[in-house]
């Protein structure tokens, strides 16, 4: 891993905070752009703007080739096996509501269960209570241990407990606050020979793990562009095509019909395009697409290991601090090796969170600090807030060993 080559081409991060080289350590909240996608986005602003689908004139047709180019890309990198089963959304919010309205409105019945865990995301919570709210179904919980792991004797006594298996499991592929990789392939195959199709929520997978959807077997894949150092406002939900053809739509307007009559009604689009009411966000889109080739120019394998190493660093750093518990320790836990990204939430004895973050921002240093969007989880560990650094493929070890000291300088403000 060539950090400094790697850097050059994210101009945010020679932003000075307070005077002092910004240090940016929120990359689970979102990412920094690089300059491949940031010149996408300015060129289609500056010349190349036109509706995508509606009109015969250059421009409409420039965007229109990109927004396809994008869609063809992004295909390619999770390797589906059709653009059909690539649907935009504008994040992994909007493909997990757009996944529970209309999965909800095609296959759930009151009575019916579907299973999430408690490692969830908001994201992956409210709007399966909203669509269970709805259509009169049951929202079960997946419970999980001290360790963050999740067992699958639980999973499969949710499957096995009486009436008829769920409808549905949704899952973190990486939880937000403990940064440890579900073992989707094993989750997977036990959903399926229970015949429980399985949706990911894959905001934080994504980023940094390879996902071939096919080798996985997953129905339904979810993620942000904005995390995978695309654009914001732009995002994927990734489905296998017999369940999306079923899949009623859960947003009509402009470009997800086939013809609208009032006299007949309306019939719709094929995939994707059903899914997509509406003028697309065809030129976040585009960015989009810029980045996933940004990610797939790099070597997947180097910057795995070089996550590793930070991963490694920091875990045995904060583990002399005094009173530190990092949440989701990497380990084998029910026969499965739970590795770890480089995304530490974490509790300090005798320091609020928040306290924490901010002396950290005026060192220049920027972390999270809160309910991190999964106050379940958190009250789980009988926690209210926890402080978070999560890196990304520019930070560096010396950015690491930066934060370290910055931390312990905070806490002998604080205690
Ligand atoms: C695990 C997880 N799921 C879902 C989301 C929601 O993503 P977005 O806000 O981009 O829709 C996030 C964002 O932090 C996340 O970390």
């Amino acid at each position: 891993m060539n950090t400094s080559h790697i850097r050059d081409q994210f101009p945010a991060l020679k932003t000075k905070v307070y005077g002092k080289p910004l240090v940016y350590l929120d990359n689970g909240a979102t990412a920094q752009k690089p300059i491949k996608v940031l010149d996408v986005l300015t060129e289609m602003n500056r010349s190349l703007n036109g509706n995508v689908h509606r009109a015969v004139h250059y421009l409409s047709i420039q965007s229109t080739e990109r927004y396809h180019r994008a869609r063809e890309s992004i295909r390619n990198f999770i390797n589906a096996s059709s653009e059909n089963e690539i649907v935009f959304t504008a994040g992994t919010t909007g493909s997990l509501n757009l996944l529970a309205y209309s999965f909800g409105q095609t296959y759930i019945k009151p009575g019916d269960r579907v299973v999430i865990t408690e490692t969830e995301h908001h994201s992956n919570i409210v709007p399966w209570q909203m669509m269970c709210k709805r259509t009169g179904a049951l929202l079960e919980v997946w419970e999980v241990d001290e360790s963050g792991a999740l067992d699958p004797k639980k999973l499969e006594k949710i499957f096995d407990s009486s009436g008829p298996v769920p409808k549905l499991l949704s899952l973190p592929h990486i939880s937000n606050v403990l940064g440890l990789i579900n073992p989707l392939e094993e989750i997977i195959t036990i959903a399926h020979y229970y015949g429980v199709p399985v949706a990911v929520d894959g905001a934080q997978g994504i980023v940094h793990k390879k996902v071939d959807v096919q080798a996985l077997d997953v129905d339904f894949y979810a993620f942000s562009g904005h995390k995978l150092y695309g654009p914001t406002g732009t995002g994927v939900l990734y489905g296998k095509e017999k369940f999306l053809e079923e899949m009623v739509p859960w947003q009509g307007g402009g470009d997800m019909i086939e013809s609208v009559s009032l006299k007949k009604g309306t019939t719709y689009a094929q995939l994707p395009l059903k899914f997509e009411a509406g003028t697309a966000n065809y030129i976040g889109v585009a960015g989009l697409g810029a980045a996933v080739e940004f990610m797939q120019e790099l070597n997947t394998e180097a910057l795995e290991a070089y996550e590793a190493e930070i991963t490694k660093k920091a875990l045995q750093e904060l583990s002399t601090i005094e009173g530190c518990i990092v949440y989701g320790q990497p380990g084998t836990y029910y026969g499965q090796n739970y590795e770890k990204t480089p995304l530490f939430s974490m509790a300090i004895d005798g320091a609020h969170p928040s306290d924490i973050a901010q002396l950290l921002d005026r060192m220049g240093i920027a972390v999270r600090s809160g309910m991190l969007c999964a106050e379940p989880l958190l009250e789980r560990y009988g926690q209210t807030a926890l402080l978070r650094a999560s890196f990304a493929l520019y930070n560096t070890v010396e950015e690491l060993e930066f934060f370290m000291e910055a931390l312990k300088k905070a806490l002998c403000m604080l205690r």
